[in-house]
């Protein structure tokens, strides 16, 4: 007698504990690519008590094509209206503070802010930071090896884009452990071991983070350098510089965008190479390869799952009518498994050509530290393909309970010896 299986929730952070339900995206990109999605209730801690709390609801966008769709009709699909994350705001004030996120932004305010670093996420000066990326990554790798015990998390794929960040924002290298543990307690609201949903705990991470950047602003302000702390510190937009809470929400956002995303871009490639040996020995044996086994990992792993829209008036998507002011999630992590555009979309394919996956997004968010993310992993994946051959697990991997993020937060290992 067949039984009914209950279906995994793609909204539910906890869902993700256990990998991300590739099944239930296919049977929603092939039933109704566009589909409504009620929000379970979480915990939430508050003050000395619990509570629970519910979202509206949303549009799961679940194809390629209706991603690409959204993306591309930014005045259908606001990012500003209410955020561009799953959860509502809570209150008025919590949505006028999340608009200080360029994330959370519509034009023209949104170009005019993005226009203010632009200059420094360039191809050409991403890639004058090349030297230096690999210099870490060799640095990074080499004392893993020697230990022999490691943590690929935390020690390989945390570390780089981290020790990056520091250089190019020019913080002392120390404080990327602060980095590293604001960016866990926001990314991981959701999750039991750093956030636990605890409110006050996530708005104490905001405003030590907030206080820390105050810090480092006026004394760039009073010494300026050339660093990315300085630009943000001293640039003007229309005449006036970045008021405090615009500059700090800035900073907070390529805080956590630029180490966390990365990490398990790392992390999530090494997982798959460890999965399939054969692969891992072709990159092994073709070098070459990294840049477009990259880009593969990057549609393996999408990092970043999704990320939100509003309808800004009655509307439809993909033939589904959709109403002002509903909430639309584009989930690029099914997206990016989707048949009708990638050929045998559930393998890993290093030389995948053309491969026009949306981990990025796409339109006028795009990822401004897509070329800076590219490096890094390119990097890191050079210098640590030669040694995987010889890395066994010595414990189980912990993933994120996070909808939002597809990361790891454990994956513990052993270089053995290398034959003779
Ligand atoms: C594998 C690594 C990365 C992935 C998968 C990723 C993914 C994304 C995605 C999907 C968006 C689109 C947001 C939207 O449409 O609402 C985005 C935006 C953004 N990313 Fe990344 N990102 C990565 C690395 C980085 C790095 C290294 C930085 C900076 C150091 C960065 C900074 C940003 C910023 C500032 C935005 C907002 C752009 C805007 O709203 O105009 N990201 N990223």
């Amino acid at each position: 007698m067949s039984q009914l299986v209950d279906r995994p929730d793609v909204a539910h952070p906890a869902t993700y504990g256990a990998g991300v339900p590739f099944a239930e995206f296919a049977r929603m990109r092939r039933e109704s690519p566009v589909c409504w999605v009620p929000e379970p209730a979480l915990w939430r801690r508050s003050g000395g008590g619990q509570m629970l709390s519910q979202g509206s609801g949303f549009w799961a966008v679940t194809s390629h094509e209706g991603v690409v769709a959204a993306s591309r009709q930014p005045e259908l699909f606001s990012s500003g209206r209410k955020g561009a994350f799953l959860p509502d705001p809570r209150t008025t004030a919590d949505l006028e503070q999340a608009r200080q996120l360029l994330v959370n932004m519509d034009a023209p305010q949104h170009s005019r802010i993005r226009r203010l670093v632009t200059a420094v996420f360039t191809p050409r000066a991403i890639r004058a930071l090349h030297d230096s990326v690999a210099a870490h990554a060799h640095a990074l790798v080499q004392r893993a090896v020697r230990r022999a015990d490691c943590d690929v998390v935390t020690d390989l794929a945390a570390e780089l884009p981290l020790l990056v960040l520091a250089d190019l924002l020019g913080l002392p290298r120390e404080d990327r452990h602060l980095l590293y543990r604001w960016s866990n307690n926001l990314v991981g609201f959701d999750d039991p071991e750093y956030g636990g949903g605890n409110v006050e705990a996530y708005r104490a991470t905001f405003f030590e983070a907030f206080q820390y950047a105050l810090t480092v602003a006026g004394e760039r302000r009073r010494s300026p350098r050339d660093d990315l702390m300085t630009l943000l510190a001293t640039s003007e937009v229309d005449g006036r510089r970045l008021s405090d809470r615009e500059f700090c929400s800035f900073w907070l956002l390529l805080v956590v965008a630029g180490n966390e995303t990365t990490r398990h871009l790392i992390s999530g490639s090494v997982l798959a190479l460890l999965d399939d040996p054969a692969q891992r020995e072709r990159l092994t044996r073709e070098a070459t390869l990294t840049p477009s086994a990259t880009e593969e990992m990057l549609r393996w792993v999408t990092p970043i799952m999704q990320f939100r829209r509003t309808a800004t008036r009655d509307t439809e998507l993909c033939g589904q009518p959709i109403a002002e002011g509903e909430k639309v999630v584009l989930w690029y992590v099914s997206a990016n498994r989707d048949a009708r555009v990638f050929d045998a979309a559930d393998t890993l394919r290093l030389d995948r050509d053309p491969n026009p996956h949306l981990a990025f997004g796409m339109g006028p968010h795009f990822c401004l530290g897509a070329h800076l993310a590219r490096l890094e992993a390119q990097t890191m994946l050079r210098e640590l393909v030669p040694h995987l051959a010889r890395f066994e697990l010595t414990g189980p991997v912990i993933r994120l309970e996070s909808n939002f993020v597809n990361g790891v937060k454990s994956l513990p290992g052993r270089f053995t010896a290398a034959r003779r």
